[in-house]
């Protein structure tokens, strides 16, 4: 059984990490989602509404679980039996801080292997941090994340202009 783990903040899950979810359930046997407990003042969302969101988006894929750590990556990768971190790359901008990541992850666990997946051209500049910023200030962000999240989105702050 090769399982692989999709770690993130995902606050929110957006359409961006639907897409490499959904492209790494199918190389894997099993994908772990697993959302990082972080104690950030400014999250938007609670891990356990993180959670409910990126399940509800992923429910289509059977092989898919969402799961949340605390801690570690490599604490939990063991825990979970699991020897491959999967990561989305968007540019080269993304480089260095996942380079830097993946190299302390082996450091520490020297069996695991950090696989990287080139984010589809068209979600390229999406990220939860620009999608917060956009809906702060009214701004549409339908297209940008999964309908779960944007129903989550809107009942948080009704926005001045959200068509
Ligand atoms: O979506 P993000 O915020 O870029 O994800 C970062 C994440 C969760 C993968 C990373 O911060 C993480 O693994 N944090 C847990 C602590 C840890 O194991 N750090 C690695 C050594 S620096």
């Amino acid at each position: 059984m090769n399982r692989a783990v999709y770690p993130g903040s995902f606050d929110p899950f957006t359409n961006g990490h639907l897409d490499i979810t959904e492209r790494g359930a199918r190389l894997f046997d099993e994908l772990i989602v697993a959302v990082l407990v972080n104690s950030e003042k400014n999250a938007m969302f609670s891990v356990d509404e993180r959670k409910m969101m990126a399940r509800e988006a992923a429910v289509h894929l059977p092989n898919v679980k969402v799961m949340s750590f605390d801690g570690l990556l490599v604490n939990f990768m063991r825990r979970e039996k699991s020897r491959v971190i999967l990561r989305g790359l968007r540019a080269l901008s993304d480089f260095e801080y996942e380079f830097q990541l993946a190299q302390m992850n082996r450091q520490l666990a020297p069996e695991t292997e950090t696989f990287f997946m080139v984010t589809d051209a068209k979600y390229s500049y999406l990220s939860s941090r620009s999608v917060k910023e956009v809906f702060s200030f009214g701004g549409a962000i339908q297209e940008f994340v999964p309908p779960g999240v944007f129903r989550r989105m809107r009942e948080r702050v009704p926005p001045r202009d959200l068509s």
